[in-house]
């Protein structure tokens, strides 16, 4: 033990007890103990509340009480000071009770010396002093085990959020590969179509006046029969051979279904360089009105849900400004109420919601819908990916969505379960990473900025 000075309270009503357990503390070789006394129960219960005593000597005789009741009510008062319990003469019973309720140690007066009474409270002040190390130990242990669990969940937290962001990034990266390939392939077709397309123009007004000359040409049918049998006879051959007034008749009908294919075409060209024009040229940004925007986008959804007699509703809350380029969200919108609106059958219904958000706004919508299967789950922003009939969906409406949505720091999130409908949400940050400007204008309509190749 070193070599401080220990404070000793003795609590006992008779003053005699004072004198001699002085006595004996001092006959200890070193002594370095204060006694300090207090004669009864009250007293010494709330001498144990103050604390600051190393150990403290309590009578069993205690006026209308006793000790041991004070060494319970102090220990249920989470008292810590080491008690040892003297007992007078016939008392001995009394000793398995008080280290039943937690005595240090018993002492019986009549047998009591220097050397008992020392050794009693060295040994309970040092098992006191070990107890308060243990525990101390055992919280820090109790300490440290939660923090590597909260580290642990961080951790955890840290790599699901890496992978999540791996994955984005590797879609991103396919996305933007495709992108350029898109906008190269595009470019290839779109020339030669726009010709096709205006020679087809030219074809349908020309064919016309050529029906008119050969009528006007048969009109003359029995002149020439008369003056060169022949050539009437190797015309009506070829008449008949190419069945001319059918083919005539048709020709029509031929180059309005030509000129509708090519149409197809155009608007397939069109999706592709959509998908693509982040590979070319950035749109215009600005600081927008989303909720406009989304009603905005929504106005070329209203005749789709219509025809479909599925419910388009909105649910827009206040917005800040929000730093987008709005042309690219407005197509987002339209892309996913689309889609909602087509995955629900009649009497279905689709809700757009806005939302701000704790670190931007967000853009819900959610359908009554077919829901999607967890298998397709993975692919549904894959380009191309579609699971609707030839004709119907060319799989590009999400996987440009999501570039669009990537590009203005933003993110997805789906949630859905086959025959329970669809929750798209967007997440968007308030002002998007920074963009090359086109030009110094901005805008607040939905216009679009479309690129012409
Ligand atoms: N709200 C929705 N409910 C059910 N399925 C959906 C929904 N939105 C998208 N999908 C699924 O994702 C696929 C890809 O969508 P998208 O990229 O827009 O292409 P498309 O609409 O041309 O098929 C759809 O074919 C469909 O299977
Ligand atoms: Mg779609």
């Amino acid at each position: 033990m070193n070599a401080q000075q220990l404070e000793i309270l003795l609590i006992d009503d008779d003053e005699d007890s004072l004198l001699i357990t002085q006595g004996l503390l001092a006959q200890v070789h070193d002594a370095r103990y204060r006694l300090q006394w207090v004669g009864n129960y009250e007293a010494g219960l709330e001498a144990l509340r103050r604390g600051g005593h190393d150990a403290c000597l309590v009578d069993y005789r205690l006026g209308a009480r006793d000790g041991l009741e004070l060494l319970r009510q102090a220990q249920s008062e989470g008292c810590r000071t080491p008690i040892i319990m003297l007992t007078g003469q016939g008392e001995h019973a009394i000793d398995v009770q008080a280290m039943k309720a937690g005595a240090a140690d018993y002492l019986a007066k009549e047998e009591l010396d220097a050397a008992r009474l020392e050794r009693s409270l060295r040994f309970a002040i040092e098992r006191q002093q070990l107890m308060a190390r243990l525990e101390a130990l055992a919280s820090a242990e109790h300490r440290s085990r939660l923090e590597l669990e909260q580290a642990h969940t961080e951790l955890k937290k840290t790599y699901d959020e890496l992978k999540r962001a791996q994955a984005q990034l590797i879609r991103t990266e396919k996305l933007s590969a495709l992108g350029q390939l898109v906008a190269g392939v595009a470019h290839e077709i779109n020339n030669p179509l726009a010709f096709v397309n205006n020679n087809m123009s030219v074809l349908q007004r020309d064919m016309q006046a050529v029906g008119e000359v050969l009528a006007l040409y048969a009109k003359g049918n029995a002149a020439l029969a008369e003056h060169d049998s022949a050539l009437y006879q190797r015309i009506q051959e070829c008449v008949e051979q190419m069945d001319l007034p059918y083919t005539l008749a048709n020709f029509d009908q031929l180059l309005v279904r030509s000129i509708s294919g090519l149409k197809r075409i155009q608007h397939l060209i069109k999706g592709l360089r959509d998908f693509a024009r982040d590979a070319v040229v950035p749109a215009v940004q600005a600081e927008v009105d989303l909720n406009a925007e989304i009603e905005a986008a929504l106005g070329l959804v209203q005749f789709k849900a219509e025809a479909r007699q599925v419910v388009l509703e909105t649910d827009l809350a206040p917005l800040p400004p929000v730093g987008c380029r709005p042309g690219r969200i407005n197509q987002v919108v339209v892309n996913l109420a689309a889609n909602a609106v087509e995955a629900c059958a009649a009497g279905g219904k689709v809700i757009v919601q806005s939302r701000l958000g704790t670190n931007g706004v967000e853009i819900h919508v959610l359908d009554t819908g077919c829901g999607i299967d967890p298998s397709i789950m993975s692919k549904i922003f894959d380009p191309f990916f579609t699971t609707k009939p030839q004709g119907q969906g060319m799989g590009l409406g999400l996987s440009i969505s999501h570039g669009i949505v990537a590009e203005h720091g933003g993110r997805f999130e789906v949630a859905s379960s086959p025959g329970r409908g669809a929750h798209f949400v967007v997440y968007l940050p308030l002002t998007r990473p920074s963009l090359p400007e086109l030009g110094a204008s901005t805008t607040t309509t939905s216009a679009r900025t479309d690129v012409d190749y």
